[in-house]
């Protein structure tokens, strides 16, 4: 695992941001593993700052979301699908379908978490997964637990996952009980993983990460075992860790 430290949010989104630019335009079909929360906003800011600028191109890429609430349809505010369109697809060329998120009002959620899994496999994988990490240090919604061989699946989500989540909602009460997501074995199969980690708050998480057992009860330690995991931490989180 590569650690790369940066001084704040604002540092952390722009060099992640160059990153993935880099892999684009290297490789302008790649497959994009995205995700949501109030991460990786900033990363997308930068991304859509250069397509606008540079014209980067997302056209023949493909962009497979890790998650999404069960329940809430796609045109929600509060869904990743309406978050997703509001804060990157629609400001880039990317082809609409060759975007893919797992549709969380789907009839038949098993079905779609079985479908959903077989298309990213259809589709050759991803190639450069980026991902945030939970308090809990969960990763997509992955909560501690989840078995490091789980494949896509709905999972119930924890009080504290509730709890950090309920910002976005009226009230705790109103965030969805469930969520579909990529399984953990799902995104150990990504070629490449960029895990993006800013603030305090995420102090003990990124040391249970670092310096914790590999264990199914801290679903991120598990990026100990892949081969091409870069770490973008702020100086807030790094704080105490001993890195
Ligand atoms: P956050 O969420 O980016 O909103 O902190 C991260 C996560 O839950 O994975």
């Amino acid at each position: 695992m590569k650690i790369i430290t940066v001084k704040d949010y604002n540092e952390m989104s722009q060099k992640v941001a160059e990153y993935v630019i880099e892999k684009v335009n290297q490789n302008p079909n790649i497959t994009l593993g995205l995700a949501t929360g109030g991460t990786p906003l900033g990363m997308y800011k930068y991304l859509i700052e250069d397509h606008q600028k540079n014209k980067t191109s997302y056209q023949n890429a493909q962009s497979f979301n890790l998650d999404e609430y069960v329940g809430l349809s796609q045109d929600d505010p509060n869904s990743y699908n309406y978050y997703m369109y509001n804060e990157f697809f629609n400001h880039i060329d990317i082809t609409k379908s060759n975007v893919h998120i797992p549709n969380g009002n789907a009839p038949d959620v098993q079905k779609e978490c079985i479908d959903y899994e077989a298309l990213i496999e259809k589709n050759g994988g991803i190639d450069l997964q980026i991902l945030g990490i939970g308090n809990n240090g969960h990763i997509g919604f992955n909560e501690p637990g989840t078995s490091f061989q789980a494949k896509t699946h709905v999972i119930d989500l924890t009080p504290s996952t509730k709890e950090a989540n309920a910002r976005y909602f009226h009230s705790i009460e109103d965030v969805p009980a469930q969520a579909i997501t990529m399984g953990i074995a799902t995104i150990m199969k990504s070629k490449e993983i960029l895990l993006l980690i800013s603030g305090e708050s995420k102090q003990a998480a990124l040391s249970n990460l670092l310096h914790g057992e590999i264990d199914e009860s801290s679903p991120a330690s598990v990026l100990r075992n892949h081969p091409c995991v870069t770490i973008f931490a702020d100086e807030d989180a790094l704080r105490d860790t001993g890195k």
